[in-house]
């Protein structure tokens, strides 16, 4: 059927700004990492995408490597977009990356000039895009020097592949580098994207002061932590979630600490009248330097209960106390 965007779309996302640029990003995000490639259900994944956008979503974000196979989330997303975004281009932000193991042999991974520039265009081409709106450097490259890479994400702004970029998993010494080489280059960094959560608390050690200082927006990617902050964990692992299949890498996420982390959590979401879904959505953006939690979902039914997080952001000072109390490691 085709596709007209809900009239009311904009009506109740919250929308905040990227740093100190012009640009603006919902406070919820949607990731396609997994779920929307060539071996998952094309239909339902498109169902996804519509929801979000109706409910306001305006930010999808993509990488070479998302699929499974490699690269088919991107080839859905150049199918979903012909069908149904086409007349909504100029009201999204379609970002993607370069950085992990995308082709055979030297030029297909990590951080040279080579590999940045041919996947961009690899990835354009997948979707059918004009240009990106924003381009990551996807994970730090211990070889390729530093003013290389960020060379390669100047020149694609330059060139009109991208109008921002960005870089995700940079720690916070090297994430103040890249800032002080993209913005000698006068490059549109706008945005760093790190895991967390209430379950990965890394970025707290350093890397949202370094971003807040610079003036660097945040989204957060795997706010659920996979999924384990969700209802769904308190007994173990369901046969059809994430941690169960062959492939997974939360699985071994799923440890007698975590699972105890996550019951005490749900009993304190209970109280604020959410899911424990929702609560760690709304966690994450307590901070203002987060300007958007990027969420992923199976299903619709999924994408709606997160977006349910938007009706209670905020926190007061004994639910934060008690939150951090939840998550004190058990004693040994
Ligand atoms: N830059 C990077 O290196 C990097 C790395 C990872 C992710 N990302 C980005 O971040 C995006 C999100 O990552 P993620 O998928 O790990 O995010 P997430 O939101 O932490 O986890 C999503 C998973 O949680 C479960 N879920 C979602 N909503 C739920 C709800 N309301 N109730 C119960 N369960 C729910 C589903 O798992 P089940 O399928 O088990 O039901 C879903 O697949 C990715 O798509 C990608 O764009 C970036």
């Amino acid at each position: 059927m085709t596709y007209a965007a809900d009239p009311m779309r904009y009506s109740s996302m919250p929308y905040r700004r990227v740093g100190h640029s012009g640009l603006e990003l919902p406070a919820i995000s949607l990731g396609l990492w997994q779920n929307f490639g060539g071996k998952d259900a094309f239909e339902t994944g498109r169902a996804i995408l519509r929801r979000a956008f109706d409910r306001g979503i305006t930010h999808f974000d993509l990488a070479n490597n998302y699929g499974p196979p490699p690269g088919s989330a991107e080839e859905n997303f150049g199918r979903w977009m012909v069908h149904d975004f086409k007349p909504y281009r100029d009201q999204l932000v379609v970002s993607s990356k370069a950085g992990y193991d995308m082709w055979a042999g030297p030029y297909g991974t990590f951080g040279s000039r080579k590999h940045m520039i041919a996947s961009c265009d690899q990835s354009l081409q997948r979707m059918g895009l004009d240009y990106l709106d924003i381009f990551y450097h996807h994970r730090p490259d211990p070889k390729t020097p530093l003013e290389e890479t960020m060379g390669a994400l100047d020149h694609i702004v330059r060139s009109g592949r991208a109008l921002y970029v960005g870089i995700s998993s940079y720690p916070p010494e090297l994430a103040r580098q890249a800032h002080a080489t993209l913005g000698a280059l006068g490059t549109p960094f706008v945005i760093h994207q790190p895991s967390y959560s209430m379950l990965n608390r890394v970025v707290e050690e350093g890397l949202l002061d370094t971003l807040g200082e610079l003036g660097v927006g945040c989204i957060a990617f795997s706010p659920l932590a996979q999924g384990l902050l969700t209802h769904r964990y308190l007994n173990g692992i369901p046969d059809d979630s994430r941690a169960a299949r062959q492939e997974s890498t939360v699985r071994a996420r799923v440890t007698e600490q975590n699972l105890v982390h996550i019951r005490r959590l749900h009993v304190i979401a209970q109280t604020r009248g959410q899911t424990l879904a929702q609560m760690a959505i709304a966690w994450v953006l307590r901070d203002t330097r987060v300007t958007s939690a990027l969420v992923g979902a199976r299903t619709v039914e999924q994408l709606d209960d997160s977006l349910e997080s938007l009706n209670k952001l905020d926190f007061d000072g004994e639910e934060l106390a008690a939150i951090e109390v939840a998550l004190a490691p058990l004693p040994v």
